[in-house]
């Protein structure tokens, strides 16, 4: 059961990689950070305090998550609605990393990743996945890019959202997922760094399924 791991900041193209390494070694595929926002969604339609840590863990054991693994159709719903849509959204984004320092919604989403990872091969992306999540997992990648080139890609998938504020935005987010005490984003010492910046989308794929193949 082959067990890739994805880290790797904002914007350093996990998503694409991910995907397109699972379809061309037959995998599944899991976002885990889908999970995260899923989360924050239903913490913010609560009204649940976000700047309340324990108010956040006293709910971080109710919302009921349902994710689907295949690369060409990911999904996920919470408490049966289909929010693949509305976890994309500017609010959820500026909310998900301040859910994501909660200890105990960490518990609770690591231990759910690691029921669906039990269940067969897959690819697995996200920040903590080769040093918390799977750091049993057979191959662990690291993806960076520079920040020019992460604000880049990540302002074209938001039509109308300019490269500067977009390049803050990963900044802010970065230093609040690297840096929070439970899990933080970090590189796993076995990990193998692939820097994107100066590569295509194809080029990174061909290049992690030649290391997964070893
Ligand atoms: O796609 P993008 O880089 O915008 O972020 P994402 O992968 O959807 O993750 C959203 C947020 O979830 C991150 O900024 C982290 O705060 C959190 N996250 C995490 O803490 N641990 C993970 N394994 C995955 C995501």
């Amino acid at each position: 059961m082959l067990v890739i791991a994805m880290d790797g900041p904002s914007g350093s193209g996990k998503s694409s990689v991910s995907k397109g390494v699972a379809r061309a070694l037959g995998l599944r595929y899991l976002d885990t950070g889908a999970m995260y926002r899923a989360v924050t969604w239903w913490m913010l339609r609560q009204g649940v305090p976000l700047d309340d840590q324990a108010a956040m863990a006293a709910r971080a054991g109710e919302p009921v998550l349902s994710v689907g693994t295949d690369p060409d159709a990911p999904s996920i719903s919470v408490d049966g609605t289909d929010v693949a849509g509305p976890i994309r959204t500017g609010e959820v984004t500026g909310a998900v990393s301040a859910v994501a320092a909660v200890p105990e919604v960490r518990r609770r989403l690591v231990a759910l990743q690691q029921e669906i990872i039990g269940t067969g091969g897959i690819v697995v992306e996200g920040r903590d996945i080769g040093t918390v999540v799977a750091p049993d997992a057979a191959v662990k990648i690291y993806l960076t890019a520079s920040a020019e080139a992460r604000a880049q890609r990540r302002s074209k998938e938001l039509t109308g959202a300019s490269v500067s504020a977009t390049q803050a935005d990963l900044a802010r987010r970065d230093h609040l997922d690297s840096t929070r005490k439970t899990d933080p984003l970090a590189r796993a010492a076995d990990a193998v760094e692939v820097d994107t910046t100066s590569l295509t989308l194809s080029e990174v794929i061909t290049e992690v399924v030649r290391i997964a193949k070893g």
